[in-house]
This record gives C-alpha cells, structure tokens and sequence, in this order.
C-alpha cells in the first residue's frame, strides 16, 4: 500500500463513531446524502433502483476519508483501465471486459460482442421459430460461472412461464442429471455446454452423460442438439460439436463475469432475445452510472466504501444479503461466487501479503423465511453483521396485496429494528431480552424485478466488488485458489501416490483407496 493511502486509512481509523441513532438524530438531510438511484428508459417510463445507504454508519467525514483513500490507490485510472479494456489481470496478463458485452469498452470488444449478440440472437430466435425442430426443454451444464448466473436469472425472469423448460445441471453429482432427463422429453431436449475452457471435469462430464441419454433414447445425431458456449471454440469443435453451433466469447470476459456473454444463451431461450436486450441495458445503465460518477455519488463505489468500513475498520468477518422476493432467491448465491472467488485473496495486485482482512464470507437468504432461521444471530449475536435488503415494489405474485405488503413491511421492519434495537423485557432491563442495536444494513428498492433490473442489479454489485478491490489493491480478477484442490483432486483419481492418513482411510474406506 503507498504512502498516501496509509495516511488516508490512518485518518479513517480515527473518525468518530456515532450510533446510528445519533446520526439520523443529528442530520435530518442523511437519507438524501445517503441514498441514490440509477433509473433507465422501461416499458412505462423510468425504471431503477434506489439504493439507500443511510442506515449504515457512513458520514461526511467518512465519505471524504474514502474518497481520499480512492484517489490515493487511483480509482479513476483503474476505472478507465477496466472499462477500456486494459490487461487488468495482471497475474493472467489480461483485461477484464465484460462490460464490453454491455457495450462499454474497447471498439474492437465491443464489435465482437454485438456480433456474438447477434449470432445468438439469430439462434435463439431459431429454436423458438421451430426452425430447429421441436425444443421444448434445454439441459444446460456448466458449473460455477458457468452456471450461477444462469440459474439466477432464469430463475427470476421466468417465474410466469418460460418459452423454453430450462434446467441447469452443475454438480458432478449424477443425480442433478438425472433430475433433468426425468423431467425433459430427449427427442425436444437441446443441450448447452457452457465452459469457458472446455476441459472442466463436472461439465464435461455430465455433457458426455447427456449425450448418452440422448443416444439410449435413439437420437441419430446427439451432438446435433449441442450448442457449445465457450472461450474454447476448438475444444468445442473437437469435442464433436458443430461449428455453427459453437457461440464462441473472448477469452478477457472472466467465468463469473461471463453471464452477458453467450453464457447467459440458456436465458435468452428462457425469455427471448429481446427481453435479454433488456436485461444488459440494465447492465450497462449501471456502467454508465459508474463511468460517468466520480466519489462518493458513484454508487458501486459508496457501498465499497461501506464494505471497507466494516471489514477493515470494524472487523466483520461476514456481510449477509437478504432478497425480500421469491424471484431473487439464487442472488446469494450468486453474489458469493462473485464476491468471494474476486476478493477472497491474500496477496495485493504486486504480490504483497495484505496487512487486513480481504472479501468478508457473503451469506444469505429469502426474506421473509430467514427472519425466522437466522435473525436471532443478526439482532442478538456477538457477531456484527452489515445486511443487505433487496426488495421490489411490484409484487411477483397476483394474490391478494396483502402478501407483498407484509413482506415489505417485514424488510423495512428488520432495518429500523436493527438500527433501533430495545429491551422487550417486562421491566425493560432483561438482558435475554435487549437488543444492542446499531447494527448497520442498506436496502435496495427496486421498482420491479425484470430482466432491466437484475441485469441492474448484477452491474451494480460486479462494480462494487471491483470497488473493493481497487481500494485494498489486489486483483479481483483471477481466481487460483480454486486450482489446488482440482489439482488434487486429479492426482487422487490417478493413483499411485500416498496422501495424508486420514484421507487414506477415507478413500479406503469408500472403496477408492
Ligand atoms: O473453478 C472455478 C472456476 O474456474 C470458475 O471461475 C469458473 O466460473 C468455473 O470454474 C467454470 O469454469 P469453466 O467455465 O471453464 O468450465
């Protein structure tokens, strides 16, 4: 870290440290310094999300702390290096440009990925024209960030009905397969191989298994149904794929960031190819809501500067997210592969070990079900934990409005009730029954839950974790820590080494050893 950013956090260890009662008791302007929203053209008008960050303990002198640590590890620079397609990867020696599959990069980029749109485009629309015979159902294998964004927005897009039954098979574990032949008809099933190399052992092998369930159910050409998404044309085309199905993306649009590109294929089948339009025109209203913002307005960059204060300055080793929305049940997921695989690192970008804590755990779940499994720890636990809420205010449902009200009314309940905190005792000092309060969340109201949303949504929190990382200077973009245990895991099947004795017995024990 240089010098000018050690000064910067010095400064910030020193702030003050009002309760977050006292703040809103002593600023009646906070709610508007702290909350902002990024809208864009919909349907009926302007369309966004506000994203109110004023119950988290973030104050003037904090915001200016933090734009001073901004400047400090060249938050802009490296914000024009991301957008413009610079190799921001340096441990891999590439750039990092997904935003490019929104529009937002370099010429050349940008082209690819509007060419790529469109041959997609062009196929997509195939299968629902029939042009391609009867497809009723897509099995679609991939794993990690081959997987996490299209189960999350297939998911939350397609609650009403799908054009196309769509399941997403990531585990190596037969049985998530096997869910998916049972549900699908093999003579109007297509399959997609979404791998961005094309060597991953679950992916691969669960395409090999759908092959042969397509061939035990007498299809001629099994490979014929494939569609292969991938930065591996060639591996594709090896494997037995046909050229013109391989949806080949660049090889600079990382695995969790890969969702806009023809990884996010299966949505487009889902919803149809305008609506996927849509979903990364949210996308990119977020990108240029983060280009075009400088400091503390910049919204991604705000909630980084959030996040730098609780973990860093106040040690929370977790940060939770609650989607107050059925449709939005996989965000945690989700936002954990992001997160944690991004910022769970231990060296800065110069191959330094960190001197503080990098990416919390990120945790969460489905309001209002959480609040009767895991609020007891966020209101009465030693650990204090920042909340995210995430909530719509159109329903998903068409029942009586009384659902969505309690459920909002719960969401906004749970913030003020951490912030206030109290004493439910009879007499008011029960300590079984005091909560501390002060305890910090922010909220994220979106007008609906559509493909412009979440497309929104997911931006938002892709800048903010690249936020996170220019401010503790590593490199949210490679992800190494995920290699060892695959390498190990290659090492085992091969046989003919001796490992540590418990595992020994272990594979014994299963019959392996
Ligand atoms: O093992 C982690 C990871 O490398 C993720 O980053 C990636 O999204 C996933 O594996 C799948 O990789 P691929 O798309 O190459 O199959």
């Amino acid at each position: 870290m240089n010098e000018a950013a050690k000064g910067a956090w010095s400064e910030l260890e020193t702030a003050p440290d009002p309760t977050l009662l006292e703040l809103f008791a002593g600023d009646t302007d906070r709610v508007e310094l702290l909350s902002g929203r990024i809208d864009w053209d919909g349907e009926d008008g302007k369309a966004g999300i506000l994203f109110d960050w004023s119950k988290t303990h973030l104050t003037q002198g904090l915001l200016s702390g933090f734009e001073t640590l901004a400047e400090a590890m060249d938050f802009v620079g490296k914000r024009s290096a991301l957008l413009g397609g610079e190799v921001v990867n340096l441990t891999e020696g590439r750039a990092a440009e997904h935003t490019a599959q929104r529009g937002i990069g370099a010429d050349a980029s940008v082209e690819e990925a509007g060419a790529l749109h469109r041959r997609m485009a062009m196929l997509v629309d195939a299968i629902h024209d029939g042009a391609l015979g009867p497809v009723k159902h897509l099995i679609h294998v991939g794993i990690g960030g081959s997987a996490l964004g299209p189960a999350l927005a297939v998911d939350a897009l397609t609650r009403d009905l799908a054009k196309v039954d769509v399941h997403i098979v990531s585990n190596i574990d037969g049985l998530a397969l096997e869910q998916a032949f049972a549900a699908c008809d093999p003579a109007a099933t297509m399959i997609a191989v979404a791998s961005k190399t094309f060597t991953t052992i679950e992916t691969m092998t669960n395409a090999e298994s759908a092959i042969q369930w397509l061939e035990r159910a007498g299809i001629d050409d099994p490979y014929g149904r494939v569609v292969a998404l991938t930065a591996s044309p060639e591996k594709a085309v090896e494997w037995g794929v046909d050229e013109t199905r391989v949806l080949p993306f660049g090889e600079s649009v990382g695995g969790r960031y890969s969702l806009w590109s023809s990884i996010g294929f299966p949505v487009a089948v889902a919803i149809g190819t305008e609506e996927f339009g849509q979903f990364l025109a949210g996308a990119r209203a977020v990108d240029e809501h983060f280009r075009d913002h400088d400091g503390a307005v910049n919204l991604p960059l705000r909630a980084a500067f959030a996040d730098q204060y609780y973990t860093r300055l106040k040690g929370c080793q977790t940060r939770a997210v609650f989607a107050y929305d059925e449709r939005l049940a996989l965000l945690p997921d989700y936002l954990q592969q992001l997160e944690m695989e991004s910022n769970g690192k231990r060296v800065t970008a110069d191959g330094e070990l960190v001197d503080s804590p990098t990416a919390p755990i990120t945790w969460g779940g489905v309001g209002t079900d959480a609040q009767h499994a895991v609020f007891q720890l966020l209101h009465q636990g030693t650990h204090l934990v920042p909340v995210d809420f995430i909530a719509s205010i159109a329903p998903g449902d068409e029942l009586d409005p009384a659902h969505h009200r309690i459920l909002l009314t719960n969401c906004f309940a749970q913030g003020a009730a951490l912030i206030a905190g109290g004493n439910m005792g009879a007499n008011g000092n029960d300590p079984a029954r005091a909560f501390p309060g002060n305890r910090p969340s922010a909220t994220m109201l979106c007008d609906d839950i559509d493909p412009a949303t979440l497309g929104a949504l997911i931006a938002f929190h892709e800048h903010r974790t690249f936020a996170n990382a220019v401010l503790m200077g590593i490199n949210p973009f490679d992800q190494f820590g995920v290699e060892l245990g695959k390498q190990m895991a290659g090492r085992i099947d091969a046989g003919g080494e001796r490992f540590d004795a418990s595992t020994e017995e272990l594979l014994a024990a299963a019959g392996l050893g």
